[in-house]
C-alpha cells in the first residue's frame, strides 16, 4: 500500500552516500563534483517491518554501561571452508554473524568462487540468493564445477521482504547474495542499485547477520575506476571487504583483503580459473616464473611480497630503437610513472640513452605488483634488454631504487631470501642497507648486497 503523501525525495551523493534535501554541485562530505542524484524514498517507515524477523520482539541485548574488564571474550566461532585461500583471506575462516562484501569486475569469477565454496561446504546449510542469473544458469555452472551438495539452496529473488520470509522458513547457516546491486527493499522507492537502495538492503542484511549470527556474503560489482559501485558507506557497514581481481586474459585471480574486522588486511589468496572452476594455487611462485631452457635478454626475477606471502615474479622488458620522434613507454602490471622514474635514474646516474629507445615492460602472469621491491628487477630487466645480455635464470632481485640511484632496503627480506632459496635460485641481489642484524649464514643461497645501481651493473654484465 503506497500513500502518496509519504513519498519524499532526497538527493544522494553517488560517491559517498551523503544525503541532502537539496541538490549540491559539490558534495559537502567527500568533495566530489556532480555526484548528486535525486532518489525517491518513503518517509519514516519503521524499519522493523523490513526486518528478517518480521515481528515486534525487541533485541535481546540490553544496553547498559559495563566495565571493560568485565566483558568476557570468547573465541569467534568460525566456519572453516575447504578453500584455504578463502580461509586465509578472511583471517582464518568465516566468522559467525559477519557481513562480508566481495567486489570485483564483471566476469572475473565472483559467482564461480562463491558457488564453488557453497557447494563444498557439505555440512552447512547454505542459501544462495541470485538476482542476476536464473536457476538454470546456476545449475549449469554447478555442473561445470562438477560439484553438488544436498545442503545447498537456491533462491532467485530480489525483494528483501520475500528473501527474509524465505530465510525464516529455511533457517540457513550461511547466506550468499549475488549481487547487492540487484536487491531492492520495498520500503525504498528508488531503483535497485541506487545509493539509497544499496544502503537500505545492506542495513537489513546487516541486522539479519548480527541478530541471527549467520554469516552473509554480499557480492558487489565494481565500477571502472575500481570502487565498488554504490556508496562508500557500504564499505563502512560491512565487517570485511574482499576484492577479487585479475586480468581477463590470464587465468590467475587474486583475492585481496581490503578491510577486515577479524584479521589482517595483508592477506591474499591466489586462484587459477580452469575449465572446471577455480583452483587454489598453493605455490604461486612456480607458475609466475615461466619455465624456459634458453637464456633470454630482458628478463629478471623479482622476489616480491604480496601481503604476507613471498612471491617470485618475472619481469620482462623490451628496449628497442625508437622509430618515432617521441619514444614509447608501455607498462603492464607495473606503474607507468614508476617506470619513467627508473628510466630517468638510468639515464642520469648510469649514462644510458633510453631517451632514444622505445621501452615495453610486462609482469608475467597478468598480475599487478605494487611492492616497491620489484624496482631492482625492473631496472635489471631494462638493462639486460638494453645490453642484449641475458641474466642467468638462477639470479633474483629484491630492492627499491631511489632517485639518486641508491638501492634501498625493503621489508621482510629474510622471507624473500628464504623463498628464493626454496625455489632453487643461486643468487639474490639485495640492498646493502638490508644487511643489518640479519644472519645470512643460515642461507645456502648467495646473498649479494649492493648499494648503487652502478654496482649491480658491474656485477651482472
Ligand atoms: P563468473 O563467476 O560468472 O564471474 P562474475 O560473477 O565475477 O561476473 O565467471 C565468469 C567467467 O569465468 C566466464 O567468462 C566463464 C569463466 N569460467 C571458467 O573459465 N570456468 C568455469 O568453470 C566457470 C564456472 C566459469
Ligand atoms: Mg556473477
Amino acid at each position: 500500500m503506497k500513500i502518496m503523501s509519504k513519498i519524499r525525495t532526497a538527493f544522494f551523493c553517488q560517491n559517498c552516500g551523503y544525503e541532502s534535501a537539496k541538490w549540491n554541485g559539490k558534495c559537502p562530505s567527500c568533495g566530489e563534483w556532480n555526484t548528486f542524484v535525486e532518489e525517491r524514498v518513503l518517509k519514516d517507515i519503521p524499519h522493523k517491518q523490513a526486518d528478517w524477523k518480521n515481528n515486534d520482539t525487541t533485541s535481546p541485548r540490553t544496553h547498559k554501561i559495563i566495565n571493560l574488564a568485565e566483558v568476557v571474550t570468547k573465541d569467534e566461532e568460525r566456519i572453516l571452508t575447504p578453500d584455504n585461500e578463502l580461509n586465509r583471506v578472511l583471517g582464518g575462516g568465516i566468522v559467525a554473524g559477519s557481513l562480508v562484501l566481495v567486489g570485483g569486475e564483471p566476469g572475473i569469477g565472483k559467482s564461480t568462487l562463491f558457488l564453488q565454496n557453497a557447494l563444498q561446504l557439505k555440512h552447512i546449510k547454505t542459501l544462495y540468493i541470485s538476482g542476476e542469473e536464473s536457476e538454470q544458469q546456476i545449475k549449469m555452472r554447478a555442473d561445470r564445477i562438477q560439484n553438488s551438495n544436498e545442503q545447498f539452496y537456491l533462491l532467485t529473488e530480489t525483494s528483501t521482504q520475500t528473501i527474509f520470509q524465505e530465510i525464516k522458513k529455511l533457517q540457513p547457516q550461511l547466506v550468499i547474495v549475488d549481487s547487492i546491486q540487484t536487491l531492492h527493499s520495498p520500503f525504498i522507492e528508488s531503483a535497485p542499485g541506487s545509493v539509497s537502495q544499496i544502503r537500505e538492503t545492506t542495513a537489513e542484511l546487516q541486522r539479519f547477520a548480527k541478530e541471527s549470527n549467520t554469516p552473509v556474503f554480499l557480492i558487489g560489482h565494481i565500477t571502472k575506476d575500481g570502487s565498488i559501485a554504490g556508496p562508500k558507506v557500504l564499505e563502512h557497514m560491512v565487517d570485511t571487504v574482499l576484492q577479487f581481481e585479475g586480468d581477463q586474459h590470464y587465468a590467475y585471480r587474486i583475492l585481496r583483503t581490503i578491510k577486515n574486522r577479524f584479521g589482517s588486511t595483508a592477506e591474499l589468496g591466489i586462484y587459477e580459473m580452469t575449465g572446471t572452476g577455480l583452483r587454489q594455487v598453493t605455490n604461486p611462485s612456480e607458475i609466475l616464473i615461466s619455465q624456459r631452457e634458453d637464456l633470454l635478454s630482458g628478463v629478471a626475477i623479482a622476489a616480491t611480497m604480496e601481503g604476507m606471502r613471498p612471491l617470485l615474479v618475472e619481469v620482462q622488458a623490451l628496449v628497442t630503437q625508437s622509430v618515432y620522434g617521441t619514444p614509447q613507454r608501455t607498462a603492464t602490471g607495473f606503474d607507468l610513472r614508476r617506470l619513467q622514474l627508473l628510466l630517468a635514474v638510468l639515464e642520469k646516474r648510469g649514462g644510458f640513452h633510453f631517451g632514444v629507445k622505445d621501452v615495453f615492460l610486462n609482469i608475467a602472469g597478468g598480475i599487478r605488483v605494487e611492492d616497491p621491491a620489484i624496482d631492482l628487477a625492473v631496472l635489471c630487466a631494462l638493462l639486460s634488454s638494453y645490453e642484449d645480455n641475458a641474466i642467468s635464470p638462477k639470479i633474483c632481485f629484491s630492492g627499491e631504487v631511489g632517485l639518486s640511484g641508491e638501492i634501498r632496503a625493503v621489508n621482510r627480506i629474510e622471507q624473500r631470501i628464504a623463498e628464493a632459496e626454496k625455489l632453487g635460485f643461486e643468487k639474490i641481489f639485495i640492498s646493502r642497507y638490508n644487511k643489518k642484524g640479519i644472519d645470512f649464514s643460515k642461507f645456502h643461497i648467495e646473498v649479494i648486497a649492493v648499494g648503487r645501481v652502478e654496482e649491480v651493473y658491474q656485477r651482472l654484465f
